[in-house]
């Protein structure tokens, strides 16, 4: 859309996905739900149709109305959301690229149900609620809802839906392309790393790793937990508001305006120790400002450069979580800040290959990876999955098991 379409639009229509042609094109490369929330009447089929506008035959909108739900507080769900689901799996099966859910979503088990609905198909969640003047107006809503609700019973959904709704952690999602890449890279890497006569030579620290010292290790199947759904480079862990600094950093004035809004993170090096594999992602000025102050230190003495831990996770060894990737990302800065510029190994596929100590090999490529990235929340259990077939060397990456 022109930046003048653009203007023209109300602003209680402004939105990234809906104005921004970079976003628009990284959402249309990506498989995103779209789940609007809001009281009855406040604007949300009217948000549900410009996103239908915006991204024609890519988008399915799934309303609750077709299916006869009404939006109400009530003791248990409604029957009828299984056959919701059965058109929204049907969807996900043939990976449309948007699918928007019109429904007031003031359910905590309801969209528990949509959360592991896109993690098993690899859908990223953006949450979208009307900015209409009149959208927690009861009284105003009593006349606007088409199921003729009375301003009490609007009401009582309110609290609900009024409590921010803060993800397990915010974040760039890749899209699906960029993702492909990415971990094509990454695979590509490891295959590589393991057949490397200097990486056999250290390869005490992968003892689990070695089927036959004289062939290649099996870094793929050394790494046998995989990040669920969609690759992701965590901003701040907020988990669920638990975190500390949680709320404050959901307030914050660019988070708030980058939220559904689409990048271009840059990644310089892949990196691999014993524990995880990872990529560094390098972030501009603009992308720094979604960065926590807090998230560059292991020990509180630590003082590194701002983004140094940005990252995303592509693997982690049995019995790792993911949250190792980032803190090994540390460990490389920590030495390259002590003066270390690790042991050149010569130019392999992608870059030149770097050994630093106890495991730590890091691939600085020749040339950046760009990956194209929306800004949102995870919002799901965020557990590593194992991959599914660990001996098949090379398949790991394109087999990995969804929950
Ligand atoms: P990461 O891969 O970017 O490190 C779910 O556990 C996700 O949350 C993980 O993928 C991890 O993201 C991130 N994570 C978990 N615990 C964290 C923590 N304490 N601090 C920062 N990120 C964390």
């Amino acid at each position: 859309m022109s930046a003048q379409a653009a203007k023209e639009r109300p602003e209680s229509l402004q939105f990234p996905f809906l104005d921004d042609e970079d976003t628009i094109s990284t959402i249309k490369e990506s498989k995103t739900f779209f789940i609007l929330r809001g009281l009855p009447g406040s604007g949300k089929s009217t948000l549900a149709q410009a996103i239908q506008d915006r991204y024609k035959d890519a988008c399915k909108v799934i309303s609750v109305d077709s299916y006869k739900i009404t939006p109400m507080v009530r003791s248990s769900l409604p029957e009828e959301y299984s056959k919701v689901d059965e058109d929204l799996v049907e969807y996900c099966k043939r990976e449309v690229s948007v699918i928007v859910l019109d429904d007031s979503h003031h359910e905590r088990e309801r969209l528990e149900q949509l959360f592991d609905i896109a993690d098993k198909y690899r859908y990223k969640v953006i949450f979208a609620e009307p900015k209409t003047p009149w959208r927690v107006d009861c009284s105003q809503l009593k006349e606007k809802n088409q199921w003729k609700l009375s301003a009490e019973e609007l009401k009582k959904m309110k609290p609900s839906l009024e409590k921010e709704f803060l993800p397990m952690y915010f974040g760039w999602f890749l899209s699906k392309r960029s993702s492909e890449v990415l971990r094509k890279a990454g695979q590509a890497f490891l295959d590589e790393l393991g057949s490397l006569k200097a990486f056999k030579k250290e390869s005490k620290y992968f003892a689990s790793a070695i089927e036959d010292p004289k062939i290649k290790i099996d870094l793929t199947s050394y790494f046998v937990k995989r990040p669920p759904g969609v690759l992701h480079c965590t901003t701040k862990y907020t988990e669920f508001g638990r975190a500390a600094g949680a709320e404050e950093y959901a307030q914050q004035e660019a988070v708030r305006a980058s939220y559904g809004k689409g990048f271009t993170l840059s990644i310089s090096a892949l990196f691999v120790t014993t524990k995880t594999v990872g990529a560094r992602v390098e972030l501009s000025e603009q992308q720094l400002l979604l960065w926590p102050g807090d998230a560059d230190k292991i020990l509180p003495t630590d003082s590194l450069p701002r983004g140094s831990r940005a990252h995303i996770t592509l693997g982690c060894a049995n019995g790792v979580e993911a949250v190792q990737t980032g803190l090994d990302l540390l460990e490389f800065v920590k030495l390259e800040k002590a003066g270390s510029k690790g042991e050149q190994l010569g130019e392999i596929g992608g870059g030149r290959l770097l050994y630093f100590e106890n495991g730590m090999w890091l691939l600085a490529l020749a040339k950046r990876l760009e990956v194209r990235a929306v800004f949102s929340g995870y919002y799901g259990k965020g557990k590593l999955v194992p991959t599914q077939s660990t001996n098949k060397r090379g398949s790991a990456f394109s087999s990995c098991t969804i929950i």
